[in-house]
């Protein structure tokens, strides 16, 4: 049978290899009833691979599967736990073609983001086998003297991992490493829209964990394309100790409901609607270059992406002019070609949904300075664009984006463009541009974000605290406190 385009591409090695079904306590199968569901290529609209389509049996068997493997998961010393990590870290580096090209593949990103997605979601792997053998505990003298307090960590349990289709290799490392870090077994419920990569890092540490004799129901993976039908279930079983998830506000709130009755230990990484304040003062060269990727990184879908241009009225017209003509020089197209720097958004509806929004602002009043036309043929694709006088109240600024689209509103003073910032019920990241300290100081102090770039449109790291407030979420990912997600933490009375 004749693969298409889009799977010849990879390797053959890796498509012989590439696991598309149930990963549960170690063996990868079909799902009960021997259910599939599609995986498309975004540029291409080309089906990829069909992968088995977890039923709500399917999960309490990873579940069962996890509770089993706990209490031997978390007896295993935490050296050990950090040298299996470091060694998934070292195969993840050298798999980087395959896994870029499945990235690609999958999502649409262009090549060389898929590599620097391999090289980020990497990082965490890395990071939490450093922390591993770090999990602190404290012993101290009770302030009234007679007694002792000694307090100590432990893992949460079984855990739930629920990942987006944005970053489908740095999304799950970045909870996958931390949790086997900490000790905690998980069970990975992949994005439908992207399951593939998320399953093939999973082979690659249940590789780790079985040459190693470590049991492998460490780690389960339950791909389907019912969400709730295989979270419900797990959310209202006891064995079930953390939920994790990152995606909209509001599944996310719902998840928040489910997760109440058995009160679940939750991270939450939310939806954003993330300001980039441009000030009078700043180099007006660097901050497009820093919008460009804050607002183009995997074509703008990305819950940290800038979403409102926030510009100082005397440069608003002139950022946004640049900005245009930077933008009109992207090249757009599929992701698996040389040279192209911004790739198809996930699907039909969500092009839709952007065309909507820059309509909307068009009507309104914006003017579009480039891009705005949907383009006709094969593929997912919307250009590069920038909007000039778009209103306070505009949906464009109000709602995330999620697409390659720059509203550009004037502010008038600091008080301003701080009160603009914070007029959202959102706080996940925020970014400004100046080279007045007293002002990104004033920024970093008073804008309601999780995380501030000052003169940077990137702020991802695997070492930082990566998280939002207000509907931004709850807890951080990523860095030490990525960690204590995974710990309870329990004090004895001597
Ligand atoms: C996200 O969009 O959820 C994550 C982006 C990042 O980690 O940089």
């Amino acid at each position: 049978m004749s693969r298409p385009a889009s799977v010849s591409r990879l390797s053959p090695a890796l498509v012989a290899h590439l696991p598309t079904g149930l990963l549960i306590d170690g063996h990868w199968g079909p799902a009960s009833g021997g259910a599939t569901f599609e995986v498309e290529n975004p540029a291409t609209e080309e089906s990829l691979f069909d992968v088995a389509d977890a039923r709500p049996e399917d999960a309490l068997r990873a579940l069962a599967a996890a509770h089993r493997a706990a209490p031997v998961w978390r007896a295993v010393s935490p050296r050990e736990r950090s040298e299996l990590l470091r060694a998934v870290y070292s195969t993840l580096v050298a798999r980087t073609d395959d896994l870029a090209a499945l990235i690609t593949a999958e999502s649409g990103k262009p090549l060389a983001e898929a590599r620097a997605e391999v090289a980020y979601g990497a990082d965490f792997v890395r990071w939490y086998a450093e922390q591993a053998v770090r999990t602190d505990g404290l012993v101290r003298t009770a302030p009234a003297g007679a007694n002792r307090q000694l307090v100590s960590r432990r893992p949460v349990g079984p855990a739930l991992l629920i990942t987006p289709w944005n970053f489908p290799l740095a999304m799950a490392t970045r909870k996958v490493a931390p949790a086997l870090a900490a000790g905690c077994p998980v069970v990975v419920k992949p994005a439908r829209l992207a399951p593939l990569t998320t399953a093939l890092v999973a082979e690659i540490v249940r590789a780790e964990l079985v040459d190693r004799g470590l049991p492998a129901g460490v780690v389960n993976v339950i791909p389907s394309s019912h969400a709730a039908d295989v979270t419900e279930p797990l959310l209202a079983d006891p064995r079930l100790r953390k939920l994790s998830f990152t995606g909209s506000t509001a599944v996310g709130r719902t998840l928040l409901q489910g997760a109440a009755a058995q009160v679940l230990r939750t991270s939450m990484e939310l939806g954003g609607n993330a300001p980039f304040v441009v000030f009078a003062d700043a180099d007006l060269d660097a901050a497009v270059e820093g919008a460009l990727v804050a607002k183009l990184r995997n074509t703008g879908q990305s819950c940290v992406a800038a979403n409102r241009f926030l510009v100082h009225e005397s440069v608003a017209r002139d950022f946004a002019d640049r900005l245009a003509h930077a933008f009109a020089d992207r090249r757009v197209g599929d992701g698996a070609q040389e040279g192209v720097q911004v790739g198809p958004l996930i699907g039909a509806s969500a092009v839709d949904d952007v065309e909507e929004l820059v309509s909307a602002a068009v009507d309104d009043g914006a003017q579009v300075l480039t891009g705005g036309d949907r383009p006709d043929g094969r593929g997912h694709f919307y250009p590069p664009t920038v909007l000039s006088g778009v209103g306070h109240d505009a949906r464009v600024v109000r709602e995330e984006i999620f697409g390659p689209v720059a509203p550009v509103v004037a502010f008038g003073d600091d008080d301003e463009a701080i009160e603009l910032a914070n007029a959202t019920e959102h706080g996940l990241a925020a970014y400004a541009y100046t080279r007045d300290l007293g002002r990104a100081m004033r920024v970093a102090q008073e804008v309601e974000a999780g995380m501030i770039g000052i003169n940077r449109g990137l702020v991802s790291d695997a070492s930082a605290p990566f998280g939002g407030v207000k509907h931004s979420g709850l807890g951080r990912e990523g860095g030490e406190a990525g960690l204590e997600e995974y710990l309870e933490t329990v004090y004895v009375a001597l």
